[in-house]
């Protein structure tokens, strides 16, 4: 047999989020969030994300389908205002569905692991001002100790925050997602308050995780790729990637006040709150890399079949540069904590979904995985995103990202064709 290029520790699995597929939005005494109460004109078709994949009462079945794909990890975020649904007001049963989440993925074989927000603020901290104001810095570790305390006896890994650049970048400044707020001025503010919320975060884990955790944040992470392999091309591919962007669409804007505790001082923005640098630091275990599509440059062109049914372009050399560029900026060991593509799916007549294009998708982004890992760079685990379609933020029910189906009027699953290969792809690299 042909030596496997990932080891038996790989955390081969799928990432989902709690907005997003959940459902049950008012079950249980849980308060909305920010999503439950996006207006209908903000989101594609008029979807609202009340019901999702009905994860919350389908969780069992979920489990199940996992484990038939062979997983060994799954990535799910807990929705903050199901645990705390009013200011000072912990949830036992909100907190009881996670904990009996986690009891089922152990019971399976499946590793959990827990990304603490995942874009679902409660109203009731909107309505406060919420990551405008610094008032939301004691409430978020109020509510990840109450969640570390129920979990942290079973869980291992936890996520501090996905995505912050995303949530920030078109929930308070382009207003295209949640709480849907469009001031440009805002993004100084929102900067200092939610990196001293993660530090806080994941102080918060370590000071109470019954178990020794694991800790990271899932940033969305981007990279150019070299013209060509010589060293200047690499230098120059390394560079633009980290110093071409400015403010908050650029890697360095969060990670490096995070990671390095250095100021991204060039824009201005952190020269007034230098002295919040040691407060930021985080003293991560790795770095939770998301990645669709590399960062194009200027003329390049990207075919239709190249394209996912977002219009997101596919290139799994990228995966491969992020993940070597953020290890020499960062040293750290990295997580694929999401990687996935949109498609139209239809169930066929056979009642099977044919997804070859995802199939496709998969097996070219491991090939730039499987090149980091040769080349020594530490990568733990591969989360494909999603695990089962659901609700795309402002784009609706439409794109389809998962490897298990879902029929959105029965709750239906069917395990795509990718699903099947998936498995294979987990038994056999
Ligand atoms: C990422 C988000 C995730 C999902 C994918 C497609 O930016 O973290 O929730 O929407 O994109």
């Amino acid at each position: 047999m042909m030596n496997k290029v990932f080891g038996d520790s790989f955390l081969w699995g799928a990432a989902s989020s709690a907005a997003q597929i959940e459902g049950a939005f008012d079950a249980d005494g849980k308060s909305p969030s920010i999503w439950d109460i996006a207006p209908a004109d903000k989101i594609k078709n008029g979807d609202s994300c009340h019901d999702g994949c009905d994860h919350y009462h389908h969780y069992r079945e979920d489990i199940a389908l996992m484990k038939q794909m062979g997983l060994r990890s799954y990535r799910f975020s807990v929705s903050w205002p199901r645990v705390m649904p009013e200011e000072g007001v912990i949830s036992e049963k909100g907190l009881q569905f996670y904990s009996g989440l986690v009891d089922e993925l152990l019971n399976a074989g499946i590793e959990p692991m827990i990304t603490l927000y995942h874009w679902d603020l409660p109203v009731w901290a909107d309505r406060k001002g919420g990551w405008l104001t610094e008032d939301i810095i004691p409430l978020f570790r109020e509510y990840v100790k109450a969640v570390v305390e129920k979990l942290s006896d079973r869980a291992v890994w936890w996520m501090v925050m996905n995505e912050v650049h995303c949530f920030v970048w078109n929930g308070y400044l382009n207003g295209l997602h949640a709480p849907f707020r469009k001031n440009i001025f805002s993004l100084n503010r929102l900067t200092r308050i939610v990196l001293k919320a993660q530090a806080a975060g994941v102080r918060t884990i370590r000071k109470y995780a019954v178990r020794k955790p694991m800790i990271g944040s899932a940033v969305s992470a981007g990279a150019y790729i070299p013209l060509s392999e010589n060293a200047e091309d690499i230098e120059k591919a390394y560079r633009d990637s980290f110093y071409s962007r400015v403010g908050t669409t650029s890697n360095r804007w969060w990670s490096d006040p995070a990671v390095l505790g250095k100021p991204v001082s060039i824009y201005g923005v952190f020269r007034s709150f230098q002295k919040d640098m040691a407060v930021m630091q985080c003293d991560f275990d790795f770095i939770g890399i998301n990645f669709y599509s590399p960062w194009l440059k200027k003329g390049d062109v990207i075919p239709e079949e190249k394209r996912s049914s977002l219009g997101w372009p596919i290139d799994g050399r990228g995966l491969y540069w992020v993940l070597r560029f953020y290890y020499q900026r960062y040293h750290l060991p990295l997580l694929i904590t999401e990687n996935g593509i949109s498609l139209n799916d239809r169930v066929s007549e056979d009642g099977c979904v044919h997804d070859e294009k995802r199939i496709g998708f998969i097996r070219e982004y491991l090939e730039g995985v499987t090149r980091a890992v040769k080349e020594g760079i530490p990568v733990l685990g591969y989360q494909y995103w999603s695990l089962t379609d659901n609700f795309e933020w402002a784009e609706g029910y439409d794109p389809r990202f998962g490897l298990i189906y879902v029929d959105y009027a029965t709750k239906k699953r069917i395990i795509k064709d990718s699903g099947y290969a998936y498995a294979d792809i987990i038994r056999n690299m």
